[in-house]
């Protein structure tokens, strides 16, 4: 018999495009992590509307187009669970119950609510109860699914961080049901987006993983470059330069060597170059591009594919919440 492999969980809010900053940040670790892991992926609507609650009205398409991005990159539904927060509601179950073991200090002292509390122009009904408990629904995304370890991006770390102090904590009190889950990064390059900042939605710097062969083009003409290189022959940096540091994510390595070279000596323009990481950029993402066009030609199938996995994802969680129900000496736990 097969051993049991340790539990993956982790997700995207449906929010916009996924971008390149997904892609290396989070997707590639996600696809490689399927070969030795069981792992369930979810669409953590319910977590959009923390900032996004009165704009509900793309999460229904942001949600397929994320779906799209997953199949495309390589997650593989024969392999791993893709799932919709909202379709299993057990996931808004156990954040009620681990709401009711978690200090609200806890809650205060988290990074992301700090961030909230400092934006001073956020209108008060954005500082609200289901955004301080942003964490606790994290939690029990995580956890549900008893996962061990939880591949994200940085910017998480401290939401895992509570999310173990949570599962301590109840485990602690009703029985040690719960796996303490792992942040678990990838070993990728920051990627920057058009302007040199870290490439953000919200900066509105982004490259998408579907935008079209001439979008990416026309995206990336617009690339800051090296303030001190405005004519060619002027020796460039190409250390501080976001075109450059796409160039070593998507280029050749002998090409990157070369463009190193060359705009270092100055033979080489910012316009040539940027047309070159376009080509390159292009290239790398053909195979993702070309899934992209076949499953935007099938949406059935994605949606199928979604409900496959609500299906499959609800039956683990249902499963652990009578374990849950029981521990806590709850009536009605059900599963006798
Ligand atoms: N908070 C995560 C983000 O903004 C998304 C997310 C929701 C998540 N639930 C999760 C990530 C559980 C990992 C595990 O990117």
């Amino acid at each position: 018999m097969a051993e049991k492999r340790p539990r993956i969980f982790s997700g995207h809010r449906p929010t916009g495009h996924l971008h390149l900053g997904h892609l290396e940040g989070t997707l590639r670790n996600w696809v490689a992590l399927q070969d030795t892991y069981d792992c369930v992926f979810g669409i953590a609507d319910w977590h959009a509307l923390t900032d996004h609650y009165d704009n509900t009205e793309p999460l229904a398409a942001y949600t397929e187009e994320i779906a799209i991005d997953w199949l495309a990159v390589g997650l593989d539904p024969k392999r791993s669970i893709l799932m919709i927060q909202s379709q299993v509601k057990q996931h808004a179950e156990l954040e009620l119950l681990l709401s009711m073991v978690t200090p609200l200090s806890w809650l205060e002292r988290c990074p992301t609510w700090r961030d909230v509390l400092s934006q001073e122009e956020l209108p008060e009904e954005m500082r609200s109860y289901g955004r301080l408990g942003y964490p606790v629904l994290q939690t029990a995304d995580i956890i549900l699914y008893k996962s061990d370890l939880v591949p994200v991006g940085k910017d998480q770390l401290p939401h895992l961080e509570l999310a173990r102090e949570i599962t301590r904590r109840f485990n602690n009190i009703y029985g040690p049901i719960f796996p303490e889950p792992q942040a678990r990064l990838g070993e990728f390059a920051a990627v920057p987006g058009l302007d040199g900042r870290k490439m953000s939605k919200s900066y509105g710097n982004t490259l998408e993983i579907g935008d079209s062969p001439e979008e990416l083009r026309k995206k990336i003409k617009t690339m800051f470059t090296d303030p001190l290189k405005i004519r060619m022959g002027d020796h460039g940096h190409p250390e501080g330069c976001p075109v450059f540091a796409l160039h070593k994510i998507y280029s050749p390595p002998e090409r990157v060597a070369e463009v190193e070279a060359e705009c270092k000596a100055g033979t080489l323009g910012c316009v040539a170059d940027k047309n070159d990481l376009a080509d390159n950029l292009i290239r790398a993402l053909a195979p993702i591009h070309e899934r992209r066009a076949e499953l935007e030609a099938d949406r059935a199938q994605v949606l199928r594919i979604l409900s496959e996995g609500n299906e499959a994802a609800r039956e683990i969680a249902e499963a652990t919440m009578v374990e849950v129900r029981r521990a806590m000496r709850l009536p009605f736990s059900g599963g006798e």
